[in-house]
């Protein structure tokens, strides 16, 4: 009978995905997914934590205080981190203006999620994401989490390739049309997908830019 925590909860053998031999990688590898999300907190850490276990349906794996301000690790799958808040106390709030990463976005599965991300982020009495919009090859909404960073939600309107060949070819040209015919209200967008209006309706800039323009989304 296992009587050490190491022996409990640590395998017996390490088992990466794959194990390359020397030699093998022979060309620059890029990476294979995203793994996690590393942020500062300080006055609104425990709002922050509440915040992403609510957005990402997250659950606590571990809260460390060792090193004295504690820190919260979150994960929404089977990886054992996904996003970190790391107390910084003293550190104030984050600057308004400053060049770093604009946003992090996170893909879901289909509309239907990202509606139901929306309802309950009101429920709670979050603000409203501040941008939601057809980008033609997404449909996303951008929330601010209560340090102000951005977190955008998002579906892939088509398969990923075409997404890419849309953004290569099509979605800066002239006939794509300026981004912002493209916005909608949200709060529209969860009343026609109720009434049983289709994703290939709903999904569609073209058909997005007609509801927008006839003040129906
Ligand atoms: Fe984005």
């Amino acid at each position: 009978m296992a009587t050490t925590l190491r022996e409990r909860y640590v395998p017996k053998s390490v088992n990466p995905m794959r194990m390359d031999p020397p030699g093998t990688v022979t060309s620059m590898p890029s990476p294979n997914r995203m793994h996690h999300l590393h942020i500062f907190s300080d006055e609104n850490y425990d709002a922050m934590v509440t915040f992403y276990q609510r957005l990402f349906n997250a659950e606590i794996v571990a809260v460390n205080e060792e090193m004295g301000p504690p820190l919260t690790f979150l994960t929404y799958d089977d990886h054992d981190h996904r996003v970190v808040i790391i107390k910084k106390p003293g550190w104030g709030a984050k600057p308004e203006n400053k060049v770093g990463v604009s946003h992090l976005a996170f893909c879901y599965a289909s509309l239907g999620e990202l509606i139901y991300v929306y309802k309950r982020m009101k429920e709670w009495g979050y603000p409203p994401p501040h941008w939601t919009v057809n980008h033609g090859n997404s449909t996303s909404f951008y929330y601010t989490d209560p340090d102000g960073n951005e977190v955008e939600t998002m579906l892939d309107n088509y398969s990923t390739l075409d997404t890419q060949t849309y953004k290569r070819h099509y979605q800066f040209t002239e006939e794509f049309g300026p981004m912002r015919e493209g916005n909608f209200d949200p709060d529209k967008m969860v009343e026609l997908y109720e009434s049983g209006v289709p994703e290939s309706i709903l999904l569609d800039r073209e058909e997005v830019r007609r509801m927008v323009r006839e003040g129906t989304l």
